[in-house]
């Protein structure tokens, strides 16, 4: 149901399928927040299923040797994004793991997973992160779903490791995704984490990029994978264009990981 195209119809159908009492008490206590709620069930599900048209895996399973890894966090406030700490925790330890040379971020937002990439990297990793400039924030405004539009109203690119030592492993980039020249950045990443925007076109042609830029041996992480709403179609998006049976959702999150190997290639129609 996760995958139907259409929305409204998706999220009726999410509805149906997830439905229990439980929801209809939320509904009546807390409407607004009623919305997440089938996205929860649904994640709890592939947690508990463990296959369906992907594949849900714990950390300690999709990083078996990555005991005894020490990580840093710096938490700090979502601004609106929803983003546990386990997530942020799970990104730390990714990073640890894989000790990239070179990490790069689609969507900076505030700088609060740049900076947390930095802290966790070796000391000579340079992590590219880039955001919209300030000319294209309202074109991109209309284009794009209303959640995404309040976000990139709300983002203040960097400010979080604007002042932090650790800023001299981050260069900050500007561009909009879609029209970005990606090129020369090509095989070189050994992580890239695709949180910009969530429509269809953006996540596809973002999922593209990453894939692109990867070396083998290395991993895309998505953030917003597995909602039932606006987001939903980072889902769809990466379920279709990437290697059947090989997109792994880190159980009960929102993020899903790839590790890129010899032969892989995208689904392009
Ligand atoms: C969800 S936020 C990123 C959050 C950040 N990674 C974190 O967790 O702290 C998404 C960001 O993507 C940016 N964005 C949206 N559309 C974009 C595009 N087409 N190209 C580049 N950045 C984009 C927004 O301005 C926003 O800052």
């Amino acid at each position: 149901m996760l995958l139907i195209k259409n929305k409204g119809l998706r999220v009726l159908c999410g509805a149906i399928e997830t439905f229990n009492f439980l929801t209809l008490k939320l509904w009546w206590k807390n409407p607004a927040r009623a919305r997440a709620f089938s996205g929860k069930i649904f994640r709890d599900y592939m947690s508990l299923v463990g296959r369906d048209k992907w594949i849900s895996r714990s950390i300690t399973e999709i990083l078996p040797d990555s005991k005894d890894n020490r990580i840093v966090l710096e938490h700090l406030p979502g601004d609106g994004i929803f983003n546990p700490i386990d997530e942020l925790a799970y990104l730390a330890l990714i990073t640890r793991y894989l000790a990239p040379s070179k990490i790069f971020e689609i969507g900076t937002f505030r700088g609060r997973t740049a900076l947390n990439f930095a802290l966790n990297s070796p000391e000579t990793c340079v992590i590219y992160t880039m955001d919209l400039p300030l000319t294209d924030r309202d074109s991109v405004s209309d284009r794009v779903n209303a959640d995404d539009a309040a976000i990139i109203k709300a983002s203040e690119t960097g400010l979080y490791y604007r002042d932090r030592p650790e800023a001299v492993k981050i260069k900050q980039l500007y561009g909009d995704s879609l029209r970005f020249d990606f090129k020369p950045y090509a095989a070189s990443m050994g992580l890239v984490f695709v949180d910009g925007a969530h429509d269809y076109t953006c996540a596809s042609s973002d999922t593209r990029n990453a894939f692109d830029m990867v070396v083998e041996g290395g991993f895309i992480v998505w953030h917003d994978f597995a909602n039932y709403g606006d987001y939903n179609d980072v889902t769809r998006a990466v379920v279709d264009l990437l290697p059947r049976g090989k997109v792994v959702q880190i159980e009960n999150t929102q993020l899903a990981i790839y590790r890129k190997e010899a032969g892989d290639r995208l689904n392009l129609r």
